[in-house]
């Protein structure tokens, strides 16, 4: 497992799956948020890369996330896109709505760039986030990444375009800070 200051990062287990399920996906305001794709049901038991113990795609580690403290599913967290030419990826994270706000998406972010730098070698660590998510933009600002650009009316969220903001954050840069 690996361990930040609150968080563990571990393998997905089958009991977490009708959890992300129902408070992550099944929600579809939040779920059409957090992806490009637009949302569509998941039956359980369903062989959903995202919600299923499917670890066949070497360029897409999924991860679920625990409290270090008692071992309790906060969510759900994953590098995904891995290009080992180019050397890099893309971080992404849901955490269940009672984890939110409380530092743990910080420090998800923190060990994510610990298992894409330290762990899998790379250079550069890459986030997409809706404009109008200052929880997100500011636990990837918190661990150094900086605003690269904004992608205007880039994503189709519930009946209207929304501006996607790329933040960036290259080894170097996690070395000097
Ligand atoms: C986005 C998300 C991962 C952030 O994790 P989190 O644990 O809620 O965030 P943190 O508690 O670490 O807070 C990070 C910062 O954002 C601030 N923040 C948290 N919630 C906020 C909110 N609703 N509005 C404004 N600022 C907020 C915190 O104060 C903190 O800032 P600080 O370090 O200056 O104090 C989490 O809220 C989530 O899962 N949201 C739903 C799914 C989602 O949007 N995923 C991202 C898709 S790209």
């Amino acid at each position: 497992m690996l361990r930040g200051d609150k968080v563990g990062l571990r393998a997905r287990h089958e009991d977490d799956i009708p959890v992300l399920l129902t408070e992550l996906h099944d929600d579809v305001a939040n779920a059409s948020r957090s992806s490009t794709d637009p949302w569509r049901p998941i039956s359980p038991g369903a062989k959903e890369p995202g919600l299923s113990l499917d670890h066949t795609n070497e360029a897409h580690v999924r991860f679920s996330v625990v409290d270090l403290d008692d071992g309790a599913l906060l969510g759900s967290a994953s590098l995904w896109g891995i290009d080992n030419h180019n050397r890099l990826a893309h971080i992404g994270l849901e955490l269940r709505p009672s984890a939110r706000g409380k530092g743990y998406g910080t420090d998800v972010v923190a060990v994510l760039c610990h298992y894409g730098f330290d762990v899998r070698g790379l250079r550069r660590l890459q986030i997409e986030t809706l404009a109008d998510n200052p929880a997100m933009l500011r636990a990837a600002e918190r661990n150094g990444f900086v605003r690269e650009g904004v992608l205007r009316s880039a994503a189709w969220v519930m009946g209207e375009f929304v501006d996607e903001v790329v933040l960036g954050l290259l080894v170097e840069d996690r070395q000097a800070g």
